[in-house]
């Protein structure tokens, strides 16, 4: 492996799952602005976080992350942040005494990967919906279009988010747009480079080829990061994946995420954590029990159910119990508003009443608490276990 990094080493790699902007000159502004702009987050913080995650690895405490799962311009007011910040501030307060570390999906939540590149509707196909950050929801040809000028608005809106955002709380996004990952990149006092978009990063599920430019982009900076892991990520390709982003096996560099629905983690999960523990990798593990878990109604509305979601945090405990190691966080889909996106108590009556989400369907606060104080419960029954 070459292992010269700089910060837009990625472009020479194959991309995936990324706009191709039409606009040359327009996207070289966009990037020549986005170099000048300030840092969202400080170095300091991001090691602060790493520290933190290395501990909860070794037991200590519960990390909770969780938000939007995608943030949109036009619904974007300092009641929505606070009021999804509540909410988390919420949840972590059902596991109290634990300790709880936040990262909240917010102020970077910009940019999507879509199982199709299109979207047919009456018969005419447009380029898909990517987040706010690359083109706009409507659906128009217009409004399709991949806009380098909405990487500026993404990142004056991230920083109005971190300022409305309490001290303690850190962030987190999948990084995926990678001009934009590569525009916010900067040096540490310490010399190396941190993205400075949000603390933690994450490698998506969709873009984790090995020899591919966003593990090439994640495997040079010092923030820590994450990798998803979905039904389609083996044993071997995570150990591969493990090794280029933390040679140094450093203590919460690398957050394991798992999401593999309730249907398969008990297929997918137990081969993941045995090679982990036959390596000797440190990582935290954290349990996204969302993504796995996304069903379509008969109305076409992308839904998940409540009770798939507890499902496979309750396998997740069950499975890291008998191999020996912990599942040490919870990774969420859910806002402060209060929405019916998800499926509670097995009612999908009131599905479309206010269905709000711009991609993925996420818990409201009540289905949120319902979800926290089914981990409190679980995690007073493995430490009382143990
Ligand atoms: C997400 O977290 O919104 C997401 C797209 O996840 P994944 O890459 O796991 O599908
Ligand atoms: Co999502």
């Amino acid at each position: 492996m070459d292992t010269h990094w700089t910060p837009d080493s990625w472009r020479t790699r194959p991309t995936h799952q990324m706009p191709a902007y039409a606009d040359a000159p327009a996207l070289r502004d966009a990037e020549a602005r986005l170099a000048h702009t300030p840092p969202m987050v400080s170095a300091a913080d991001c090691l602060a976080l790493q520290s933190r995650l290395a501990a909860i690895a070794a037991g200590q405490g519960f990390l909770l992350q969780a938000g939007d799962c995608a943030e949109s311009f036009a619904d974007f007011s300092a009641a929505r942040v606070r009021n999804t910040v509540r909410a988390l501030q919420d949840f972590a307060a059902a596991l109290a005494p634990l300790p709880v570390t936040m990262t909240a999906r917010l102020a970077g939540q910009y940019a999507k990967p879509r199982s199709s590149a299109t979207e047919t509707r009456g018969g005419i196909t447009l380029p898909a919906y990517r987040g706010d950050g690359i083109n706009d929801f409507a659906f128009t040809a217009e409004a399709r279009r991949a806009d380098p000028q909405r990487m500026i608005r993404a990142a004056d809106q991230a920083a109005a988010t971190q300022a409305l955002l309490p001290g303690s709380l850190y962030t987190c996004h999948e990084s995926l747009l990678l001009p934009y990952e590569e525009g916010l990149t900067r040096r540490g006092e310490d010399e190396r480079w941190y993205a400075t978009s949000a603390h933690f990063l994450w490698l998506g599920a969709r873009t984790q080829g090995t020899d591919g430019a966003h593990v090439e982009y994640l495997r040079g900076i010092a923030n820590p990061v994450g990798i998803k892991c979905a039904p389609w990520t083996d044993a071997d390709m995570l150990r591969r994946l493990i090794v280029m982003l933390n040679p140094g096996n450093v203590p919460g560099r690398l957050t394991l995420i798992p999401r593999l629905g309730a249907a398969a983690i008990d297929d997918c999960l137990p081969l993941l954590i045995d090679m982990v523990k036959m390596e000797g990798f440190n990582v935290l593990w954290c349990c996204d029990p969302m993504h796995g878990n996304t069903i379509q109604t008969a109305q076409g509305l992308k839904t998940r159910r409540v009770d798939d979601i507890k499902a496979e945090i309750a396998r997740s405990f069950a499975i890291h119990d008998s191999a020996g190691t912990r599942c040490g966080g919870v990774h969420l889909e859910m806002t402060g508003d209060d929405v019916t996106e998800c499926i509670a108590y097995g009612d999908e009556s009131q599905l479309a009443d206010r269905y709000e989400t711009r991609c993925d369907p996420r818990l409201n606060p009540a289905q949120a608490q319902d979800i926290a104080a089914m981990i409190a419960g679980e995690i007073v029954r493995y430490s009382a276990a143990a």
